[in-house]
C-alpha cells in the first residue's frame, strides 16, 4: 500500500509486439520519461511484424531502452517504487522478453512486480492524459480499442468514485476501473485490413498512416463497399470482407499493375513520403484508398455510437495505433456532438504502443497492493474481460 503523500514512480516495460518501451510515470498522472524503440525498420520489408525477428530485437534493445527511461527521468533505477510489465495479450515470444527483463530488475532491485494486461494499457492511455488536461471522464464508459492486433470494444465501470449529484461518477486518482466486454472483431484487426490493403497497393509500411494521408485526395463516395453483416453481436467487427474485396477489385483491374509497380520501385529506393508515394497513385488508386477508409471509419464509429447509447455511456475512450488516424478522429468528434457524448483520445504518442500507458495502468494496482512473484508468466491470449 502508498504512503499517504508518497509520489509513486512506476517503471513500466512494454515488449507485446512491434516496439520496444519503457516509461517512468509519477503517479500514475505525470510523464517522467517515455522511450519507444520502433521495429517498423526491421518488419518493414516484410510488410508485417515477423514474429522471431520482434523477440531477437526486443533481446537487443530492452536494456538500452529502460536505461534510457531512468536518465531521461532523471532517475536511478532504484528509486523506481514498482516495475510493471506488460503480461499479454501480443506475441509470445516478444512478451515472455519484457515479462522475464521486470522479473529479474524486481528480484535485483527488490521492488514490486506488477503485471498489467496491454488493451488495459490502452484504456490508461486515453486516461493519462484527460487527467493532465483536468479532463476526466466520466462513467461509465465504452472503449474503443482499435490497432494492428485488436480491435475491441469494452464497457468500463468504476467503483469506489464520489458520486456526482446527476448520478453520474468521476474518476478519483487510482481508482480501479472494471471492464465488461462488449463486442470484437471476428476476423482481421481495422489496423491489420489499414495495413494489408496498403501491401496490396503498395503504399508501404505500416498501412495506416499513409492511407491516412493519401486519403484526402481521393473521392470516398468512388468505390461502394458491402456493409459488413455480422449475425449475433452488433457490437462486434469483421474487415477480413472489406480486404477481401479490394483484393479482387485489384483482380478486375490488370492495368494498375503498371503503377503498382512504380511505387514498388519507389519504397524500394526509401521514398516513402506521401509527396512521393501520391504522384504515383491514378485517380482510380486515391478514390479505392478514400472510400476503404471512409467504409472502415464508419464501420468503427457506427458500433461504438451504438453501444455507447445501449450502456448510457458518459464518455467514449478510443485507443490504440489506428485512433491515431485523422479521419477517424474528426467521424468520432462530429458523432460524439451530435450524441452529446464526450469522446476521448490519447495524443497520437499516446496512440500506439508505448510504455507510460504501461506503468499508469500499473498504478490502481499499486496502491492496492497488488504485485506478482517470480512465477509470473507471458500469456499471449490474456483477456481483459
Ligand atoms: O497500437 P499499435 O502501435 O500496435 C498494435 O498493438 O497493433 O498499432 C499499430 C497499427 C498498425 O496497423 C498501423 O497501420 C495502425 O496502427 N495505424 C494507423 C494510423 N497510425 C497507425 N491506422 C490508421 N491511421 C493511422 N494514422
Ligand atoms: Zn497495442
Amino acid at each position: 500500500m502508498q504512503e499517504p503523500n508518497h509520489t509513486a514512480r512506476i517503471l513500466g516495460i512494454e515488449s507485446s509486439c512491434d516496439e520496444t518501451a519503457a516509461a517512468i510515470v509519477a503517479n500514475g498522472q505525470t510523464i517522467l520519461s517515455n522511450v519507444v524503440a520502433s521495429q517498423i525498420e526491421i518488419h518493414r520489408k516484410y510488410g508485417g511484424v515477423v514474429p522471431e525477428l520482434a523477440s531477437r530485437e526486443h533481446l537487443r534493445r530492452i536494456v538500452p531502452v529502460v536505461r534510457e527511461a531512468a536518465t531521461q527521468a532523471n532517475m536511478n533505477l532504484r528509486d523506481v517504487d514498482a516495475i510493471a510489465v506488460t503480461r499479454g495479450p501480443g506475441l509470445v515470444g516478444s512478451l515472455i522478453v519484457g515479462v522475464t527483463y521486470g522479473k529479474a530488475l524486481a528480484m535485483s532491485l527488490n521492488k514490486p512486480l506488477i503485471p498489467v494486461n496491454h488493451l488495459e494499457g490502452h484504456v490508461h492511455a486515453v486516461l493519462l492524459e484527460a487527467h493532465l488536461a483536468n479532463r476526466a471522464p466520466e462513467f461509465p464508459a465504452v472503449c474503443l480499442i482499435v490497432s494492428g492486433g485488436h480491435t475491441i470494444l469494452y464497457r468500463v465501470i468504476h467503483t469506489g468514485a464520489a458520486e456526482r449529484g446527476n448520478g453520474s461518477i468521476v474518476r478519483g486518482d487510482g481508482d480501479p476501473l472494471h471492464y465488461g466486454r462488449i463486442g470484437g472483431t471476428r476476423d482481421d484487426a481495422a489496423g491489420e485490413a489499414y495495413d494489408k490493403v496498403a501491401k496490396m497497393l503498395a503504399l508501404g509500411y505500416p498501412g495506416g498512416p499513409i492511407v491516412d494521408q493519401l486519403a484526402p485526395f481521393g473521392d470516398s463516395n468512388a468505390v461502394r463497399f458491402a456493409p459488413t453483416k455480422i449475425r449475433g453481436n452488433a457490437y462486434d467487427f469483421s474487415f477480413s470482407g472489406i480486404k477481401t474485396a479490394v483484393f479482387y477489385l485489384l483482380r478486375k483491374h490488370p492495368e494498375l499493375q503498371p503503377e503498382i509497380d512504380t511505387r514498388i520501385a519507389a519504397l524500394a529506393r526509401g521514398e516513402r513520403s506521401v509527396e512521393a508515394i501520391r504522384p504515383l497513385c491514378s485517380k482510380f488508386t486515391l478514390d479505392l484508398v478514400a472510400s476503404f477508409q471512409r467504409s472502415v471509419v464508419e464501420d468503427l464509429v457506427r458500433r461504438t455510437m451504438g453501444a455507447a447509447e445501449e450502456f448510457k455511456a458518459r464518455a467514449i475512450l478510443v485507443s490504440g495505433g489506428v485512433a491515431a488516424n485523422r479521419a477517424l478522429r474528426v467521424a468520432f468528434d462530429d458523432a460524439g456532438a451530435q450524441a452529446k457524448r464526450s469522446i476521448y483520445f490519447p495524443s497520437r504518442a499516446l496512440s500506439t504502443d508505448n510504455a507510460a500507458m504501461i506503468a499508469a495502468a500499473a498504478y490502481p494496482k499499486f496502491r492496492n497492493g497488488e504485485a506478482a512473484d517470480v512465477t509470473l508468466n507471458a500469456e499471449a491470449n490474456l483477456p481483459l474481460a
